[in-house]
């Protein structure tokens, strides 16, 4: 029984020693000093023992359970201590790690014309206008002296929204100047800048999708030179100082006389290039005097009033203003692009 014990203590101290978890530990303890263990049962047996082997053999199981539990609780300990470790390693936070870097938005080139454009303007008094987008063509067109067989009106061009034509989506923005001299009296001085629609064919130049900004200016007194003035200033604010304009007579049935306005062309500096098409000048927006028509229809007496009025595609002049050359980049969201900026 004692050759037993202590095969027993040299094998336990042995699958100790190579024990690595506190599963494995646990095991052995159970295994060797459990109620059903191997020394326990031993114990068991001392009952037919005789009396001069009793003690002995109890007392060799006792110092072998003895060092049986010192050994794992001191291999337990390693074991535990060895884990911490690894975890400590494992959970290891490097503060001086370059961290992931955070991408921030920037402004798209058309926010960026856009918040100029209102800014140039709010500085000189004017504020700003808002109208729908699916809109009466009382006020898209009727109102705005638009005869019933001008082009801009056939289906061809116009998104009607309803088979009467009596509603379509606006095709540009100047129905909010309806919508205001119907609702305030002047003086007036806004801008309204919105969505407009064309029934357009997407090309370099073209969207069925597009942007305008309309001006509007009604009191008493105004000349042909306030627009100069004003459309003068808008664009040296917005292409620099020394940009030259050009007024060439156009047709617009809502304002007479109306003109058309050229800035000098931002990429050659007027001397002719591919983007101006070799004429120097590059178009920028529709203006005139607002037609005493459209003034009386809104209730304005055109003989105490007068005013202009503009409209300019806001696609446009991110294209000038930025050296964009084909529409169609505003609308993609390319980073590449859009990272420029
Ligand atoms: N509404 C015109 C257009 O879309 C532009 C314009 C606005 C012209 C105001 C004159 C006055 O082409």
């Amino acid at each position: 029984m004692q050759q037993k014990l202590e095969q027993i203590k040299s094998e336990a101290l042995a699958a100790i020693q190579t024990a690595d978890t506190p599963e494995g530990i646990e095991a052995l303890r159970v295994k060797y000093l459990g109620k059903k263990g191997e020394i326990t049962s031993i114990l068991k047996q001392m009952g037919g023992l005789s009396a001069e082997e009793r003690p002995v053999i109890g007392a060799l199981a006792n110092e072998i359970r003895t060092a049986l539990e010192d050994t794992l609780a001191k291999k337990d300990a390693e074991i535990e201590a060895l884990v911490l470790q690894q975890r400590l390693i494992a959970e290891s936070l490097d503060v001086t790690e370059p961290g992931a870097e955070i991408k921030f938005g920037r402004q798209h080139p058309m926010s960026i014309v856009l918040d100029e454009v209102k800014d140039i303007f709010i500085g000189m008094g004017f504020q700003i206008a808002e109208g729908p987008e699916v809109e009466l063509s009382l006020y898209g067109f009727d109102r705005l002296n638009s005869p019933i067989t001008h082009p801009s009106r056939e289906w061809t061009d116009t998104f009607y929204i309803t088979e009467d034509e009596s509603v379509h989506l606006r095709s540009h923005t100047s129905p909010v100047q309806i919508r205001v001299m119907e609702a305030q009296k002047p003086p007036l001085r806004i801008i309204s800048p919105g969505r407009a629609y064309r029934k357009d064919e997407v090309d370099a130049s073209h969207s069925p999708m597009f942007h305008q900004i309309e001006g509007l200016v009604v009191d008493r007194g105004v000349t042909m030179g306030d627009l100069k003035g004003t459309l003068n200033l808008l664009a040296s604010k917005l292409f620099g100082e020394s940009t030259k304009t050009r007024f060439r007579p156009h047709h617009f049935p809502f304002t007479e006389p109306s003109c058309e306005v050229d800035v000098q062309c931002v990429v050659c500096g007027g001397t002719g290039c591919r983007t101006c098409k070799y004429e120097g000048w590059l178009e920028l927006l529709g203006a005139g005097m607002v037609h005493p028509k459209v003034l009386s229809g809104c209730g304005i007496d055109p003989d105490v009033y007068s005013g202009f009025a503009f409209g300019a595609g806001i696609e446009r002049m991110a294209m000038l203003r930025f050296g964009i050359d084909d529409m169609r980049l505003l609308f993609e969201n390319d980073m590449r692009l859009l990272g420029q900026f």
